[in-house]
């Protein structure tokens, strides 16, 4: 692996683990609570995660080129929630502009088993063969739209082997409660869990967090069930401890509960 690679991918993953914040969400389902001003909900959150995943709307128009937090460009779209087809997305940034943006990393969905499981599989190939040239890592997201119940191991071992084989150097899944560690282990390169919809309470984020860590996944990209609770801080400093602490899920709730009541940690 050539230096620039290496170093983009050491940046994303200090220690080889990972906790990316995703507020890309508008670009498929528009204005998205929590996110009407993303550069106000990302500001507080920063110093617990190692980068932020967004369109290159929400980049240039909210945050501060300045920061120097690394930046995971959404690179895939054209879809919406009130079309037809939320697969059908294609690539929606070139080479020269993720360049120009100095993005970290590049992410983009495939939809394996959709009828745009081709072309957004071709996407990915595409977007590897323009990226791997300059260094860039390709971050797969095995999507599933709106059928969440495609959140089977099965299902997710096949997808994440194949956006691998295409040339993803991560991928993002989902967790899933039985056989994640063979969705994690059946994956030549590291497997980053997603959020998905809100869960019901805080430690239940902690617990599948916790569970897939230690069945091997190497991170999260978690946006809601952190900048959607009413203490997104105390989320943010909690996960983090999982994540890199390796801390129990008593402990990172330790942590949660005092942070939200403004006490040491
Ligand atoms: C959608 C995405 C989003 O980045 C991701 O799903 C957002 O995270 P969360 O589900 O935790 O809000 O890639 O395909």
């Amino acid at each position: 692996m050539d230096w620039g690679m290496k170093n983009r991918l050491s940046r994303l993953m200090p220690n080889g683990k990972c906790f990316f914040m995703p507020i890309d969400h508008g670009y498929f389902q528009g204005p998205t609570r929590g996110l009407e001003k993303p550069g106000e909900t990302i500001k507080p959150l920063l110093p617990y995660v190692d980068a932020i995943f967004c369109t290159r709307g929400v980049l240039r128009s909210a945050i501060d080129p300045i920061s120097s937090k690394p930046i995971v460009l959404r690179v895939s779209g054209c879809t919406s929630m009130v079309g037809k087809d939320l697969a059908n997305e294609e690539l929606t940034t070139s080479i020269e502009e993720i360049i120009r943006l100095n993005a970290a990393a590049v992410g983009l969905s495939v939809f394996i088993g959709s009828d745009y499981e081709k072309e957004t599989l071709k996407n990915l190939a595409t977007l590897v063969n323009a990226c791997e040239g300059y260094g860039i890592p390709v971050m797969a997201i095995t999507a599933v739209g709106r059928e969440m119940d495609k959140r089977e191991a099965r299902y997710l071992a096949l997808s994440c082997r194949i956006a691998a084989e295409l040339g993803a150097k991560v991928v993002k899944t989902y967790w899933c409660e039985e056989h994640f560690d063979k969705v994690v282990n059946s994956c030549p390169v590291p497997v980053i869990m997603a959020g998905g919809p809100k869960c019901e309470t805080e430690l239940e984020v902690l617990e599948f967090v916790h569970d897939g860590i230690k069945k091997g996944a190497v991170g999260i990209n978690l946006g809601r069930n952190v900048w959607q609770s009413p203490h997104p801080v105390a989320m943010a400093k909690a996960l983090r401890a999982i994540v890199h602490d390796n801390l129990s899920v008593k402990q990172a709730h330790e942590i949660f509960k005092k942070t939200k009541e403004n006490k040491p940690t």
